[in-house]
């Protein structure tokens, strides 16, 4: 790390006080020369407590400080002091804070967005330039608050601890579903959750779809019909006494969720989805919680010994009988449905920029929503997103485009698997019969040997739009 010499605070200073103008005077009059040209200004160093400290509060503490899901500390001027580098690396290239759509006004505008301005990233840049100063000493956040739903909410727990295990797929990851059974007397609506893992140092990220047991998905070599619950009774059998099945892309294979009910990484906090909606969780249906365990970080690997390595993580829904504005969660990706048709094209391998695009026109969404709600809706207000491809996936935008018209919805410009949840705009968007929604994929297809077909599997690709969104009549 080159420690540049901290310049001298404030090279401007607002006037010159009486007394230096007669020092630099009498110096002038001694030595018979006239003072040397005053050096170029330094850049003014920001230091720690005065101009770093603030961005590390709102942003990062939530995570890096004790107990919380970062592998360090950031809560004290030594840990940030200790991880300046990489600090200012993960800022700049914005993998820190964790937050998948761009956030700086030129794609839509999202609710608690965990994003740096540029400015903030330069301030960040040039402290850990100037040998990261301290400035005053003795800076200490303020306690992180926690929030829970409250006694009223219905828990659902994994139904035994489980441990996670590197499998032939992944070294490093494990990814399981779990069945949840709300067992609800009536149908009810979700208006809020947390979720709360068992093993903070394991668990990356939970995805909670709603399952309709009775759903046909499918049909036997003999003709007989499949149902979702059948599907989920085998892959149980399948996998054994250990707990959950293997799951990657949704709900397990040949699983078909109608609806994704909750999406949460570490530090998301307790979750109220938007003002007076609500997604509808029916009598009968069941939830299937996707684990995403992480067994690399050494931070992991420490805590995995400490706590015998095993989970069993709660969700907590906050449930009500009726919501002004029912929402319905859709997780749409044109690319997966082609699958075994003759329109699937697999991903070319060795390539670094791999495009897919699809797109929905708008009456095909509204003739759908009619079709599960009993009602044409004149518009739909888009009120989130949920990007999600797999490890291919590199960026993703999506856009509502009308006669003339275009509404950039999502711009994801650096993927990342582990980092997955919904997105919720400041303001909801307007999607009416007029306006298609376009998303395009791109895939680096570098590291593989094979083509890449759609699909659900770790080996599979996705090219998923999910919305969150709420069926206007
Ligand atoms: C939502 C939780 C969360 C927030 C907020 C967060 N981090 Fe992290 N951070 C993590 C986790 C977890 C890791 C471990 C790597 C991983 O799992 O991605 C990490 C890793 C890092 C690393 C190691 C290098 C890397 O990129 O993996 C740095 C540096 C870092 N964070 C800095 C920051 C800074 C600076 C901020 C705020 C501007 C911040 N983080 C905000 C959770 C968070």
């Amino acid at each position: 790390m080159s420690r540049a010499v901290p310049g001298p605070e404030g090279h401007r200073p607002p006037s010159v006080p009486v007394q230096a103008v007669s020092v630099a005077m009498l110096v002038h009059l001694f030595t018979g020369c006239s003072p040397s040209p005053s050096p170029p200004p330094p850049a003014t160093s920001p230091t720690f407590s005065e101009h770093v400290a603030p961005i590390i509060e709102a942003q990062c503490v939530s995570c890096h400080r004790e107990g919380g899901v970062a592998p360090f500390r950031l809560d004290s001027y030594a840990g940030a002091r200790d991880y300046a580098q990489a600090i200012k690396a993960a800022t700049s290239a914005r993998t820190m804070p964790p937050w998948g759509v761009e956030s700086d006004g030129s794609c839509n505008t999202f609710r608690d967005a965990r994003w740096l301005s540029d400015e903030q990233i330069d301030t960040i840049a040039r402290w850990v330039d100037a040998g990261a100063p301290e400035g005053a000493p003795g800076w200490k956040p303020q306690p992180v608050a926690s929030s829970s739903l409250g006694a009223g909410a219905l828990e659902l727990a994994m139904s035994a601890p489980y441990t996670p295990a590197p499998s032939e797929a992944s070294t490093t990851d494990d990814y399981r579903c779990f069945l949840l059974d709300p067992k609800l007397d009536e149908s009810r609506f979700i208006t809020g959750f947390e979720v709360l893992p068992g093993n903070t140092a394991l668990v990356h990220h939970a995805l909670v779809y709603s399952v309709d047991p009775a759903q046909v998905v499918g049909q036997t070599e003999d003709g007989q019909p499949i149902t979702n619950g059948q599907r989920m009774e085998a892959l149980q059998k399948e996998a054994g006494p250990k707990g959950g099945w293997p799951c990657f892309g949704a709900a397990g294979e040949g699983v078909t969720p109608n609806g994704l009910s909750v999406t949460w990484a570490p530090g998301t906090g307790v979750t109220h989805y938007p003002e007076g909606t609500g997604l509808a969780l029916a009598k009968g249906h069941q939830l299937v919680m996707q684990m995403h365990y992480h067994l690399h970080t050494s931070a992991a690997h420490l805590m995995h010994e400490e706590t015998g390595g095993t989970d069993q993580t709660r969700l907590r829904l906050e449930l009500t009988r009726s919501v002004a504005r029912p929402a319905i969660s859709v997780l749409p990706d044109e690319f997966l449905n082609t699958r075994g048709t003759p329109r699937e094209q697999p991903l070319p391998p060795g390539q670094a920029a791999v495009p897919v695009e699809w797109t929905i026109p708008g009456q095909v969404a509204m003739s759908y929503v009619e079709e599960i709600m009993g009602m044409k809706p004149s518009r739909i207000d888009v009120y989130g997103v949920f990007p999600h491809m797999h490890g291919a996936g590199r960026e993703l935008s999506a856009t509502f485009e009308g006669k003339g018209t275009s509404t950039c919805a999502a711009q994801v410009s650096r993927w990342d698997y582990n980092w997955q949840r919904t997105y919720f705009y400041e303001t909801p968007l307007s999607w009416t019969a007029e306006q298609s929604i376009h998303v395009k994929c791109t895939y680096d297809t570098r590291g593989y040997s094979k083509p890449i077909r759609p699909g659900l599997g770790t080996e599979d690709e996705m090219c998923l739009f999910g919305l969150y969104m709420v069926p206007v009549p």
